[in-house]
């Protein structure tokens, strides 16, 4: 989705517009790809507009940071602020945010210590990732040709702007080939996520996903779908998953920030269960829209309202009015 190129961006403390928000080419980061990101997700609830999970991401934000000895000159509460203040500045109700943390302008050496480390927050409004009709009808997946990061090699805990490389050539053969998007293998064969987002299989009512150990991202989206599939009184499982539990799965979905929960109809050109959306897909998607469209409390603590003033004198959604599933 291309950008609007209008509104504020934050760089290093201060809100910019968006055409002046630029960095020199001879910044570190686009060289070596020495930075660490975050995307969330801001929602517009009935009382108003809301982020989900901003501290998980944050958190993570800043701990991609000290896996790559960057020391970030904001606190994660700063930092926290500092998103909220450019959404505010933005005036969305709901939209992507995307903070940066990265080694800026100062020598070209492969050593990143001598360079500044810049942080910058952009915020747009960016539709459904793999399309509105995918969270309904899945999408066809092809394992690539790829394999993932093998351990200690890039971490993969680390949302690293370098892990990224990685992820393109992912995407790009899927997208090639006619493919949505591609599933990679981890080091030793065993399945581990989607070029940007965490997978998920259901077989017999149990629910699957590969562990953080199958260099995978610690996905935000992943750990809350395993919170309310445990509500809801599913077993999960995080264990290893060899690549022919694709072919044999009832359901098989994706999680992640930009695709929320969306179904995988195909993988390698066989179909999933039926081809369609699974009832347990179904219910998770249901369960997690509730939670970011605010229609079910808040159970978790999971939405920072980003005028809170405002969202405190708005009813809360008690349990009893909330939408029954
Ligand atoms: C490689 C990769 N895996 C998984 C995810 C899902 O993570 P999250 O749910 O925190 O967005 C993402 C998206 O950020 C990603 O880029």
């Amino acid at each position: 989705m291309a950008f609007a190129g209008t509104g504020k961006i934050w760089m290093n403390g201060a809100l910019v517009d968006w055409a002046d928000a630029n960095i020199h080419i001879a910044s570190h980061v686009i060289h070596y790809g020495s930075g660490v990101f975050e995307g969330a997700r801001c929602y517009a609830t009935p009382r108003g507009s809301a982020c989900f999970r901003l501290d998980a991401h944050v958190d993570r934000l800043v701990n991609s940071a000290k896996i790559y000895r960057m020391e970030l000159p904001h606190t994660q509460a700063a930092l926290s602020d500092a998103i909220l203040e450019t959404i505010r500045a933005n005036e969305f109700k709901a939209c992507y945010i995307r903070p940066i943390v990265y080694r800026g302008y100062g020598t070209l050496g492969v050593n990143p210590f001598p360079n500044p480390v810049d942080t910058a927050i952009i915020v747009w409004e960016w539709g459904k990732y793999l399309g509105d009709e995918a969270l309904e009808k899945g999408v066809d997946v092809k394992v690539s040709s790829w394999t993932r990061m093998a351990p200690n090699t890039f971490p993969s805990l680390a949302k690293s702007a370098a892990n990224y490389a990685n992820s393109a050539l992912i995407k790009m053969e899927a997208i090639s080939e006619g493919y949505a998007e591609g599933l990679a293998l981890d080091s030793f064969g065993y399945i581990s996520e989607g070029s940007g987002e965490n997978i998920f299989l259901v077989r017999n009512g149990i629910i699957y996903t590969p562990p953080i150990t199958a260099s995978i991202l610690p996905g935000i989206t992943r750990d809350s779908v395993m919170t309310l599939a445990r509500d809801m009184g599913y077993k999960v499982r995080e264990e290893m998953v060899p690549r022919e539990f694709l072919y044999v799965a009832d359901e098989v979905f994706f999680t992640g920030t930009a695709v929320e929960i969306t179904p995988v109809r195909s993988v390698d050109k066989i179909l999933v269960g039926n081809g369609r959306r699974g009832p347990v897909t179904e219910a998770l998607q249901r369960a997690f829209f509730d939670v970011i469209n605010g229609e079910v409390p808040d159970a978790h603590g999971w939405l920072t309202y980003v005028y809170p003033h405002e969202a405190a004198m708005r009813e809360p959604v008690k349990a009893a009015a909330a939408k029954s599933r």
